[in-house]
């Protein structure tokens, strides 16, 4: 099939990578030029792992990018929306980039000689969007009319950065969200050949689903996170704990790594955006509120647990080990580590910092307030403390840490790995 793609971010890119694999067409835009450029030098612009060898065998056969939707690109069987949809500071949900992706896409609708090309929402958008702002989008500059020209799909995506390509060709479920049959059957067509349950419901339920799943997620990180606080005033290894109740199929032992909270693009914005949507319905969503106000102070713990323990950090050389919000990525969106290191800049620490795959986009937000390291060891060889704040497997050398002292806050060392060390864990 013929696959258009508007976003080439780490959705974006990994879905016409994982669409070219399965045999079809794709183009992706963007209007990152740099990005563009670098996926037709077969280049992944993020890290994520088995991009850049999928690229070198893809482009430009069957996958390529451009900056803008050119003659022609209306006539593909499906084009996917993969732009970002991001959350503002207030009680506003901010759909600028999807309204923006939707009107460009119209315009090429209308110009249209296909048969019956179906849009498809990847973006995570709150519910009520696709069909209360990019349907009327799409008609208005189209000129045509949703469900008669053309067709509009929810297609939510579950994929996770560090495991994203694996992710979206094994899912454990598709969710197609349509009104139309005939959409329905342009995205079962797509996705042929993937082995995964899929879920057909209405527009507006696909997008709960997505956010329901997120906000899920992100209860269960900061209600490990609230039983490892109050574990560590009492002396008890919350780990201990996580692994008992997760035995238990009804709890389960995924997402209970007590730790400095969750980041990244997905889960707090996605619970965030819930929450407002409850508030603008009447409704006060208790559980969220506190599911976001105990991840928000969590990395700041670390620091406290730092101080409590050295005193005052001013002019204290505090070494971070690990910016991105998870290993296997270098997204630094939401980043707790983003926290921990603002933190200590505020209460007078010297900060030298070293991530293996985020330290470009961290010069981004810090040109010149924090030193770069060029190894974990170089990073923590002048320092009175040092942080662990992504679970990147080289952080696991436990000789780096002789004689500082250590404060994890991702149980990246073992129990029968720390004796002997200076070392404190932020749950445990
Ligand atoms: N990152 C994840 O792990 C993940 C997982 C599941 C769902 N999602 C959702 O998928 C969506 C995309 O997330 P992402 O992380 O890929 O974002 P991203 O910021 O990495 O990528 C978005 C891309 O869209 C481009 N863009 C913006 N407006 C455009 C336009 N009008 N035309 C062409 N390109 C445009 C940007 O330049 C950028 O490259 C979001 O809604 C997100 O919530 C993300």
């Amino acid at each position: 099939m013929r696959i258009g793609i508007v976003g080439a971010g780490y959705v974006g890119l990994v879905t016409g990578a994982g669409l070219a694999q399965m045999g079809h067409q794709v183009t992706l835009i963007d209007i990152d030029r740099h990005k563009v450029e670098m996926i037709n030098r077969c280049e992944s612009p993020i890290h994520e792992e088995g991009l850049d060898s999928l690229l070198r065998s893809l482009v430009p056969d069957r996958l390529k990018a451009n900056v803008e939707i050119e003659d022609g690109f209306g006539n593909v069987d499906a084009i996917f929306i993969c732009v970002q949809s991001s959350s503002s500071d207030n009680e506003h949900l901010d759909l600028s980039y999807v309204m923006a992706a939707a009107r460009d896409i119209g315009r090429a609708l209308g110009n249209r000689r296909g048969e019956y090309p179906v849009v498809v929402v990847k973006s995570t958008v709150s519910p009520g969007s696709t069909e209360g702002v990019v349907i009327p989008l799409l008609e208005q500059s189209s000129g045509k009319r949703a469900g008669i020209d053309f067709g509009v799909m929810a297609n939510p995506e579950f994929l996770r950065e560090g495991t994203a390509i694996s992710d979206f060709l094994e899912p454990d479920r598709i969710i197609i969200g349509g009104l139309d049959a005939k959409g329905e059957a342009v995205l079962e067509e797509v996705y042929r050949g993937i082995n995964a349950t899929v879920v057909k419901v209405d527009l507006k339920t696909a997008e709960m689903i997505k956010f329901a799943s997120n906000a899920f997620l992100a209860t269960k990180v900061s209600f490990i996170n609230e039983i490892g606080n109050i574990c560590k005033l009492l002396g008890i290894d919350a780990y201990k704990v996580a692994g008992a109740i997760g035995a238990d199929p009804r709890i389960s032992p995924h997402y209970l790594r007590a730790g400095i909270g969750f980041g990244g693009s997905c889960l707090p914005k996605d619970t965030k955006d819930l929450s407002i949507v409850a508030r603008r319905l009447g409704y006060e969503p208790t559980l969220l509120r506190s599911v976001l106000e105990v991840n928000e102070r969590q990395p700041l713990r670390l620091v406290d647990l730092a101080e409590k323990k050295l005193g005052s950090l001013r002019g204290r050389r505090a070494a971070i080990l690990g910016l991105a919000f998870k290993p296997g990525t270098d997204d630094l969106r939401k980043a707790p580590s983003i926290q921990v290191v603002e933190e200590l800049l505020r209460r007078g620490a010297v900060v030298v910092v070293y991530d293996p795959a985020a330290q470009i986009r961290a010069k981004a937000i810090w040109p010149d307030v924090v030193t770069y390291a060029e190894s974990a060891r170089q990073a923590v060889s002048q320092a009175d403390a040092v942080f662990i704040l992504t679970e990147w497997e080289e952080f696991k050398d436990v000789r780096l840490y002789a004689g500082k002292a250590v404060f994890d806050g991702r149980r990246v060392l073992k129990p029968s790995d720390v004796s002997g060390l200076n070392y404190d864990g932020i749950c445990w």
